[in-house]
């Protein structure tokens, strides 16, 4: 595994969560899962929430290469900076950030992003609107996924980053396909996605 930073923007119901489980279904994301499901609800067919009580439980019996699956519904700032710093504890895991924008410029985030390669921490970081994702967050990610979208400031978002091609491009996905644009790393695409 590359443990490379990737980015997944798409405006609501595109279809960002359902391209992640089916990964994690197939097992492209390996067994050591850690999610922080902001909205509290979407991976709860993946299992039940976990506290940070638990995880700091089952934390002292595990090894470097045990399987675990975490869903957290972080209530506060406090928590979402408590498990950033509990995933770079247990390292060798991937992380499934949704929802990035509102917490990608907290500090313990941002440590996540920058120390986790070195730790074996994987960050997929998951986001309705590119412009709000703070900049070291899209500087980290290594690839970039994108759905549709035809708001101007996302189409900006994508120009600046990237080029013309590519805001047309993503301009002109069919919607109702799921379509999807990779820029970056795209052999990452393959590697987790396909
Ligand atoms: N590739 C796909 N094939 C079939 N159905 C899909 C596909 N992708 C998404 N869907 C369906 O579209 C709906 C929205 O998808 P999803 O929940 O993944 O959106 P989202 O981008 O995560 O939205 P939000 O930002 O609101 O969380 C879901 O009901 C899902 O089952
Ligand atoms: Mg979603």
């Amino acid at each position: 595994m590359e443990n490379k930073h990737l980015l997944i923007l798409g405006k609501s119901g595109t279809g960002k969560t359902h391209l992640i489980k089916s990964a994690l279904s197939q097992g492209k994301f390996g067994n050591r899962i850690f999610i922080i499901d902001i909205k509290g609800a979407e991976y709860a067919d993946l299992g039940k929430e976990t506290t940070f009580l638990d995880a700091c439980k089952t934390l002292k019996t595990m090894k470097k290469d045990t399987p675990f699956l975490w869903r957290f519904v972080p209530e506060s700032e406090s928590q979402i900076q408590m498990f950033c710093r509990l995933a770079l504890t247990v390292g060798n895991c991937v992380v499934i950030a949704e929802e990035v924008s509102e917490y990608a410029r907290l500090p313990k985030f941002r440590v996540l992003l920058t120390r986790g390669r070195s730790e074996g921490v994987q960050t997929v970081c998951i986001a309705q609107r590119p412009a709000d994702v703070h900049r070291s967050v899209q500087s980290q990610c290594a690839m970039t996924i994108a759905f549709f979208t035809d708001d101007s400031r996302d189409l900006q978002w994508v120009l600046e980053r990237y080029d013309q091609n590519s805001a047309d491009e993503v301009r002109t996905l069919d919607k109702s396909k799921y379509e999807i644009a990779v820029w970056g790393e795209t052999h990452l695409y393959n590697q987790y996605f396909k």
